[in-house]
């Protein structure tokens, strides 16, 4: 592969504030020393930046024009980094997904594909800025490419994310206007309950299947919080009750043997709430089992 890292220092999709250390936690805990081990080439781009934006105080939502600002410029950097390799998005909060999936979006539509997302993530993030209760944006990324109202001020969307082309799963904190919103739809959702009855590999296979037959592009927009906080403390929502070390390697090692991933967003990586580094840690191991890192070559199961 050809893996091209970008930094994305935004922290203005919630209030607290630490996810712009994240690309930095990356670089320290050797992101791309992991892959080049894996016999990757990567080039690290540096940091992207937010077009230019005039802050304005508004009633609920926060940092409006500020995420608006980094949703035009990843967008664009998305989709260029896209004609150029597979772009790592070390970020940076949820927000950042604005721009990435729309990125992808466009540079999927170039390439005549179907693009479809795949959300790893304790939340489903499929609010409006309407429905939000907390005005933090870092809740909306699903809501928006999929084409639902009141993003006023975004690049707009002329074809929306299908439904059929999204799966969340790792999910336990869905707030009830997007629990209402997303029963309406064909998203697939999968909760913890559905991963501790079923285990979480059948879900994840039926809907690589199905991202392969359709012939389709594949963004991963990994969040921490998909995780335990026992392993991973470094989130500013943590739920209790999440992945585990080994559910988490083990769908990016389905993704790996999958070879359908073109993008992946890190996202939500506080490192001022981390441990001696061991959730920048832990990512980088995780990312390092979706681009090949095994322990042994072993034939793929079927599940
Ligand atoms: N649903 C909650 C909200 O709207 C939490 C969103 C958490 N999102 C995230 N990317 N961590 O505020
Ligand atoms: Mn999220
Ligand atoms: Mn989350
Ligand atoms: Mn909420």
């Amino acid at each position: 592969q050809n893996c091209i890292l970008l930094g994305v220092p935004l922290d203005s999709g919630k209030r607290r504030r630490g996810c712009l250390m994240g690309p930095d936690a990356y670089r320290t805990a050797g992101l791309e020393r992991a892959l080049r081990d894996l016999g990757h080439s990567v080039t690290d781009r540096g940091n992207v930046a937010p077009a230019p934006f005039h802050a304005k105080e508004h009633e609920k939502l926060h940092a409006l024009e500020e995420t608006i600002a980094w949703t035009e410029s990843l967008a664009a950097a998305a989709d260029a980094a896209m004609d150029d390799g597979l772009p790592i998005f070390m970020g940076g909060d949820h927000a950042l997904a604005l721009g990435t999936v729309l990125g992808a979006m466009r540079n999927a539509e170039k390439a005549g594909r179907p693009l479809f997302v795949l959300w790893l993530d304790a939340h489903t993030d499929f609010h409006t800025p309407q429905t939000s209760d907390s005005g933090n944006l870092h809740g909306t990324p699903l809501g928006y490419v999929t084409g639902r109202e009141g993003f006023d001020g975004f690049p707009v969307i002329d074809s929306p994310l299908p439904h059929d082309n999204i799966a969340m799963i790792g999910l336990r904190s869905v707030d009830a206007a997007e629990r209402a919103a997303l029963q309406e739809t064909t998203v697939t959702y999968v909760d913890m309950r559905e991963i501790d009855e079923s285990g979480i590999a059948k879900p994840l296979q039926r809907f690589l299947n199905k991202v392969a037959a359709a012939g389709g592009m594949l963004h991963v927009s990994l969040d921490v919080d998909f995780l335990d906080p026992s392993v991973a403390p470094a989130v500013g929502t943590t739920v209790p009750g999440g992945a585990t070390v080994r559910e988490g390697h083990l769908v990016m090692e389905m993704l790996s043997d999958s070879g359908l991933m073109t993008s992946l967003d890190l996202v939500e990586l506080n490192p001022f709430l981390d441990e001696r580094g061991r959730t920048a840690q832990l990512m980088v191991d995780l990312t390092a089992s979706a681009f090949g890192r095994r322990v042994f070559d072993r034939p793929t199961r079927a599940y």
